[in-house]
């Protein structure tokens, strides 16, 4: 099948990095959205590589249906016509998701149940029987999108979220998901051949996937994936794909180091760095941000400092700013910082001029991804 509809998600601000990776990785040119991408004419060998390789998405959502939606009982005769049996068996437990963007029914779980129905009495008229519910760890999961005039069906083909690779034990304080740690390196310039330095890594998140995309380890190599359960499953394309990216895994030569003021933080992030099996390429050093020496002459530092939305003080916090400020001047001329914040005014408090400001969501928050070049005289006039 080479006409596959695919849908990635991603965390909002992420969609043109993700266009690029989908490219890169399937020779085809896929069209963003909010929060999502769409890729048309792919085929199953693209689902899976892509299930394996992207960084940036969340998820990689394959359309089975794509009908008009005016009422609640227009989701029920669609799933009922979908020909199931050839994708999975009752004996598969099931998890329906839904969303809705405009859509004008008094209860978006009402449709979700209605599908639950159409999917079921498609079983029990074909096999007689009928998958079970399970809300908490489903084989498949079933994705239902509607709109004020459509449903789409989607097969759910990585299961798991795929920002979970299988490494992080250990999160601390307010970690970044690691798909959007993923998507700032991108969106920093970062590319896998540049130093790299993250001095408030917390759980170390954004330094491990720094050293995944300079070894090209593929993401999702220490996981598996709910396309593995479907009855079309084709074992030897997989175990071909998971042997090419195994091959192509290469020991970097650049710096990979981060820092964080917190022992027992450092020590989370080393065991989410072994987890990972990249400990022998990040360097962890504790040290206070204030006060810290560049690794390298130049390179790429991306972070994600404390800006009191869920830490500590915000006048403590906002007292130490100015001084990071003097030390990206001081210490790091000739670097690219990147550094993501939801509040508004404490990047001010830098006193660095941002070259660009791209707004990004972590989860919920509306932040933005400050992008500063950091060049002799750099630092703005008070
Ligand atoms: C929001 S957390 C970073 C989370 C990280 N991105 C992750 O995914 O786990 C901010 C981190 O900054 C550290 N920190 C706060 N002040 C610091 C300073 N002056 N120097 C270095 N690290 C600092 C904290 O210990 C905390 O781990």
């Amino acid at each position: 099948m080479s006409d596959l509809n695919v849908l990635m998600t991603c965390p909002r601000g992420l969609e043109e990095v993700l266009c690029t990776e989908i490219n890169a990785i399937t020779g085809k040119k896929a069209q963003a959205d909010k929060g999502m991408v769409r890729l048309s004419q792919a085929n199953w060998r693209d689902v899976y590589a892509l299930n394996l390789h992207l960084r940036t998405a969340s998820r990689v959502l394959v359309e089975i249906a794509h009908q008009p939606f005016l009422k609640e009982d227009d989701i029920y005769r669609t799933a009922k016509n979908i020909d199931w049996q050839q994708h999975f068996t009752p004996d598969h437990s099931i998890k329906i998701r839904i969303e809705s963007r405009h859509a004008t029914v008094k209860s978006i779980n009402f449709i979700a149940l209605r599908c639950k129905d159409g999917i079921c009495d498609f079983f029990r008229e074909a096999t007689g029987r009928r998958p079970n519910v399970d809300k908490s760890n489903p084989d498949i999961i079933i994705s239902v999108f509607i709109n004020d005039k459509e449903s789409f069906i989607y097969l759910d083909t990585s299961g798991e979220a795929l920002f979970k690779r299988g490494y992080r034990q250990e999160t601390g304080i307010a970690p970044l998901r690691e798909n959007l740690a993923a998507g700032l390196l991108m969106l920093s310039g970062f590319d896998g051949t540049q130093n790299f330095f993250d001095p408030m890594c917390g759980s170390g998140t954004i330094a491990i996937e720094a050293a995944l995309m300079a070894s090209k380890k593929a993401a999702g190599l220490g996981r598996s994936f709910a396309f593995e359960k479907f009855n079309h499953f084709q074992a030897a394309m997989w175990n071909d794909l998971r042997q090419q990216a195994e091959s192509q895994i290469i020991t970097p030569t650049i710096k990979i180091v981060a820092s964080d003021v917190s022992a027992a933080m450092m020590k989370s992030a080393l065991i989410n760095a072994q987890k990972a099996k990249v400990d022998d390429i990040v360097r962890f050093q504790k040290g206070d941000f204030a006060s810290i020496q560049a690794p390298a002459e130049n390179g790429i530092l991306v972070t994600n400092p404390p800006y009191g939305e869920r830490l500590g003080e915000v006048t403590e916090i906002r007292n130490q700013y100015p001084n990071w400020g003097s030390t990206l001047k001081k210490q790091f001329t000739s670097w690219t910082a990147g550094i993501i914040s939801a509040d508004r005014e404490l990047p001010s408090l830098l006193r660095l001029q941002a070259k660009r400001k791209i707004p990004v969501y972590n989860g919920k928050l509306d932040c933005r991804l400050y992008l500063f070049d950091i060049v002799e005289g750099s630092h703005r006039k008070p």
